[in-house]
């Protein structure tokens, strides 16, 4: 009936624990949460026992849970030969456990599959698992379908999702998690504005800093599914995976198949601590790079480019502290709108004779690096490149195909899409002085099968890196319709939203660095006037929320007064003072019982350091808020000091709290976290910050 659990594995640290146990050859996560040490388990706790009006053997939540063990929840593999579903039923055969990462190695027999799940404690305290689906037989199989089973705590009753629309991403959407199923699918053939992959599910009423919450997310940026089954066995359980149409993955015999990673966050002190695993995770990918204060271009001057102007341009960004100059859409053949030209990438001789030298010296002669716009995967159908190739297009020999911005997309797993686009990109940046690529994707994809699609894109981007080790690259999708760690792997910057709006833009960062690592986040301080929502914002509110990533400036330089152009100065050098802090430093959303008051920042691994943004979103029902309660180390003393990014609004009052005008004074981490500082009345729309050192004593 029931079958003797054994098991088979545990790897822990002093934040999780995930213990692997097998029951009738059924490999299984038998728990996935709090730390549970270094004691032996008893296996016999985790059985569950046999219930009746089922099946006579007790089922259990398989790492790849399948029909033919008794799992009647979605499938963990789906595999069909010749057109016919194939009756899985995977045993496991061996575990091979190297301390922080174990391989387990799963087969079935009469179909000659195997399967093969390494789980791996990260130090940053994430567990990522790659599954690897192999075809031992000589005739080919079709993957269908491939996902991850993890089963969280059976206390978890409420998910958080991110998704948005386009200039508006990454919103947060909290719903209930009772007896339901949840289906977060993507179908858009790239990360998408609409559903980011990755789900939080935490035990009632989680916030930022408490209540146990489980992180998931799927490193990849294709189409995937992720279902939240609150039904199946009455247990919780998240299932992870790419999204495969029909029949688009082939394996020959003795091939196989290497899902994407899956990488899973558990924290026991609310969604931050998980995010900050999520963050040091994406923070190993590589050895920190300087991340130089960007000014893009296109807010600027969109289209029209003209060198004189754009000389000009670069002239103020060098004199307020600009690091990089970014020449965004409109620099290639044909490009004067953007209906045409994508494909044809090399430099429009008509408004660029001279080529691109001549802005690109101007630039590296007042001590900036340059970069550059391209949109790879795209062709408009006014092209040459589309005119010569129209079968390189997806769906590019089919009259009613449907355009996106007047644009077709490449089929990226042709070789010779491969070889043009990059001999086109590694030309220019050989033959000019580029260190940085703003690699765009516009418009969704329609066809339906991406795997191909994703995986060329990332072998392009792969291979133009090992080309050109120096130049780093972002990774952006109408804003941000790419942003996952999939690309986070070959890309060093996202570009966040083409909403600056700097109120909206409060909202898009907290919901993406949930996930993903500020210093990768491009936050750009925009115009006054936001073109996206038309609204006015003070430089002391846009410049706060833009400081918690990586800085830019997107506003037609040759329009500041001498007031923004001191303020933007202030801003950009208070940036760079802090830089290493923002990037490298603890980054946390804070809790504030008033939904009107938003409050982030970072604080430095020691924690004797801090810098917080504290934001009134709109008006509230008080002006005497709570206290400010920063989650600071309660051991440190603080000298704390109150910056003016420009002017801070203050609300109506007729007295501010009297820390307010200190310009700098010491407080105990311990009033500091668990009394909180008088919150002062601010207006709607702006922001302080506070600066948060080490007392040095006399
Ligand atoms: C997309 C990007 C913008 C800009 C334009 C250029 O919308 O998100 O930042 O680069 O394309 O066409």
């Amino acid at each position: 009936m029931g079958g003797e659990i054994n098991i088979v594995g545990h790897l822990h640290n002093d934040n999780v624990s995930v213990v692997f146990a097998t029951l009738n050859e059924v490999l299984f996560i038998a728990h996935l949460g709090r730390p549970l040490g270094d004691a032996d388990l008893d296996p016999t706790l985790f059985s569950r026992g046999v219930v009746g009006g089922g099946l006579d053997n007790q089922v259990v939540a398989g790492l790849l849970p399948l029909p033919s063990q008794g799992w009647m929840g979605l499938p963990g593999l789906e595999v069909s030969r010749w057109g016919e579903r194939l009756q899985l039923n995977l045993q496991f055969v061996s575990v091979e456990d190297l301390g922080n990462s174990m391989t387990f190695v799963l087969y079935d027999y009469r179909q000659a599959v195997s399967v093969s799940i390494t789980a791996r404690l990260h130090f940053s305290g994430v567990l990522v698992f790659s599954t690897r689906v192999s075809n031992e037989d000589s005739e080919a199989i079709s993957i269908q379908s491939v996902h991850t089973c993890l089963p969280i705590g059976g206390y978890a009753d409420e998910i958080l999702t991110l998704g948005g629309r386009h200039a508006m991403e990454a919103v947060q959407q909290r719903t209930p998690w009772g007896r339901t199923k949840q289906l977060l699918e993507n179908r858009s053939g790239r990360t998408s504005h609409e559903q980011l992959g990755v789900v939080f599910a935490g035990s009632p009423g989680f916030t930022e800093q408490t209540g146990d919450v489980w992180g998931v997310h799927l490193a990849w940026s294709g189409n995937f599914r992720i279902m939240c089954d609150g039904i199946s066995e009455t247990l919780k359980t998240i299932h992870v995976g790419e999204l495969l149409h029909p029949d688009e993955l082939i394996l020959d015999g003795q091939e196989s198949y290497k899902a994407p990673e899956v990488v899973v966050a558990f924290s026991s002190q609310g969604l931050s601590k998980a995010s900050q695993q999520f963050h040091k995770y994406m923070r190993s990918f590589r050895t920190s790079s300087p991340k130089p204060v960007v000014l893009n271009t296109w807010e600027a001057v969109y289209f029209n480019h003209d060198l004189e102007t754009l000389k000009k341009l670069a002239t103020v960004a060098a004199r307020v502290g600009i690091e990089r100059f970014v020449l965004d859409d409109g620099w290639f053949h044909a490009r004067r709108n953007d209906t045409a030209g994508l494909g044809d990438w090399w430099v429009d001789e008509t408004v660029w004779p001279q080529g691109l030298e001549p802005l690109i010296s101007h630039v590296t002669s007042l001590g900036m690096d340059f970069g550059l716009w391209f949109e790879p995967e795209m062709v408009n159908p006014n092209s040459n490149l589309f005119r010569d190739n129209p079968e390189w297009a997806l769906d590019g020999v089919f009259d009613d195909a449907v355009l996106g911005r007047h644009q077709l997309v490449l089929d990226m797993s042709l070789e010779e899409v491969q070889d043009y686009l990059f001999s086109k990109i590694s030309s220019l940046l050989r033959t000019y002085d580029i260190a940085y690529v703003k690699w765009d994707h516009n418009r969704p994809l329609v066809a339906g099968a991406t795997h191909h699609q994703t995986r060329g894109f990332y072998e392009l981007l792969a291979s133009l890196k090992a080309a050109h080790p120096k130049v780093q690259f972002e990774s952006c999708a109408s804003g941000g319709g790419r942003i996952d760690m999939g690309v986070a792997q070959l890309a060093e910057r996202f570009w966040a939203s083409d909403s600056i709006d700097a109120l909206d833009r409060l909202e898009i960062q907290k919901g993406l660095t949930t996930f993903i690592a500020p210093d990768m986040l491009g936050s750009h301080i925009g115009s006054p006037t936001c073109h996206t929502t038309g609204r006015k914002h003070a430089l002391s509110f846009r410049a706060a929320t833009a400081m918690f990533g990586w800085l830019g400036v997107e506003w037609n330089l040759l329009t500041l007064t001498e007031r923004d152009e001191e303020q933007l100065t202030n801003a950009i050098d208070f940036y760079k003072q802090h830089r290493s802090l923002i990037h490298r430093g603890d980054f946390v959303r804070v809790d504030h019982p008033d939904d009107t008051i938003d409050i982030r920042g970072v604080l430095s691994a020691d924690g004797e350091e801090g810098l917080f943004s504290v934001s009134r979103l709109r008006s509230g029902p008080s002006n005497h808020s709570a206290p400010l309660r920063l989650p600071v180390d309660v051991n440190t003393e603080y000298t704390v000091s109150l910056v003016h990014l420009g002017s801070t609004r203050w609300a109506l009052h007729r007295e501010l709290p009297h820390w307010v005008n200190q310009k700098e004074f010491t407080v105990s981490g311990a009033v500091l976290a668990d009394v909180g500082l008088p919150m002062p009345a601010l207006l709607p729309e702006s922001s302080f910050i506070l600066e948060l050192g080490p007392v040095i004593s006399e």
